[in-house]
């Protein structure tokens, strides 16, 4: 099958309310027609996701914006223009047009046109908004490879497999629902890149981020898994352990290895993180896993952020 053809055959299942795994350029998405209440049903229960956590809508183009948000201001443009097509979603007010199921029952709404050309095509063949969460059971490691999909999703009814995913790591979350701007979850579109693009009013930062669904603990492996120089980390038996190394510096003893980073760039390390976190999940060699933490600025707030989800659960063993 040639790939328009899988791309109308995927649009076909959206247009009738069914569900499609497709690929982004942060992670797979698990997408409905955002406009119909049913199919977005769906996703909910295909995910076990709890109805409090509200969904994106992706859109292929910024007139999406104007028939899904209730008067988008210049702030609104001002990211559109640098960051999308990318990893960048925005929260605003609204329209009616938008079920409320999508939004958790909130009046605001989270957009984000995505890099990559399959998901584009699916929106405009659809020729309707696409709702889409992470295309993971809730709670689990998102999947950057149509793999990941099948492996936790199998009752998707349709997976468009675009290879592994570029960015590695879910978007970056902005609020513009009130003056300024607050930073709802990091990604690779980091706090310093958009306070160069709206830096005259920081509003209330991230002093009080509130995100439905932003919960402590997120995308966890199946295996226990600790930050690497936790309080716990000298207990832990590293011939049982599987390594998510970034510089390098503490391969020795572990069971086995997984370099994310050949040059100590924390854009790698997003590219790699869920990747090797499903590699380690499914090997029956390693009982648990240990990541590398980096430094948090830029980039590496958002790697720890998902390290810190992932290693929440295991956190109260500590004793
Ligand atoms: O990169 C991504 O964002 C991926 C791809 C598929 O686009 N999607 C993704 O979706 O990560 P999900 O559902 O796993 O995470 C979206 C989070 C939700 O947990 C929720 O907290 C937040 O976005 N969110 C969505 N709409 C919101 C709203 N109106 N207000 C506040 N937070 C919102
Ligand atoms: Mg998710």
């Amino acid at each position: 099958m040639t790939m328009p053809d899988t791309i109308e055959t995927a649009a076909k299942h959206i247009r009738e309310g069914r569900l499609v795994a497709f690929p982004t350029e942060t992670v797979y998405g698990l997408g409905a027609n955002a406009l119909d209440p049913f199919a977005v049903a769906r996703i909910f229960e295909l995910k076990e996701r709890p109805t409090f956590d509200p969904l994106i809508v992706h859109i292929a183009d910024t007139a999406g914006l104007e028939t899904l948000a209730l008067n988008p201001d210049a702030r609104v443009y001002r990211l559109a223009e640098r960051f999308w097509p990318g990893p960048l979603t925005i929260v605003l007010p609204k329209r009616d047009t938008v079920p409320d199921l999508v939004t958790a029952g909130l009046p605001t709404v989270g957009l984000r046109i995505p890099a990559h050309d399959i998901a584009l095509e699916l929106i405009r063949a659809s020729r309707c908004p696409i709702a889409a969460p992470s295309a993971n059971p809730f709670g689990r490691i998102s999947p950057t490879t149509a793999g990941h999909v099948q492996k936790h999703l199998p009752g998707v009814d349709c997976v468009l497999d675009g290879g592994k995913t570029t960015v590695g790591i879910e978007s970056t979350i902005i609020d513009l629902t009130e003056r300024g701007f607050r930073i709802l979850r990091h990604g690779v579109v980091t706090k310093e890149e958009i306070e160069s693009i709206l830096p005259w009013d920081p509003g209330d930062g991230e002093n009080a981020p509130f995100a439905p669904g932003m919960l402590q603990s997120h995308y966890s492996p199946g295996k226990k898994m600790w930050i690497a120089h936790d309080a716990a980390f000298p207990y832990i038996h590293k011939e049982k352990a599987g390594l998510i190394s970034f510089s390098g510096a503490l391969e020795a003893g572990y069971k086995r290895v997984i370099r994310v980073s050949e040059s100590r760039d924390p854009r790698e390390y997003a590219v790699h993180l869920f990747d090797a976190m499903h590699a380690l999940e499914d090997d029956n060699a390693i009982e648990l896993i240990v990541a590398e933490p980096v430094p948090e600025t830029g980039i590496g707030r958002a790697i720890m952020d998902r390290l810190r989800k992932a290693t929440f659960h295991w956190q109260k063993d500590l004793g």
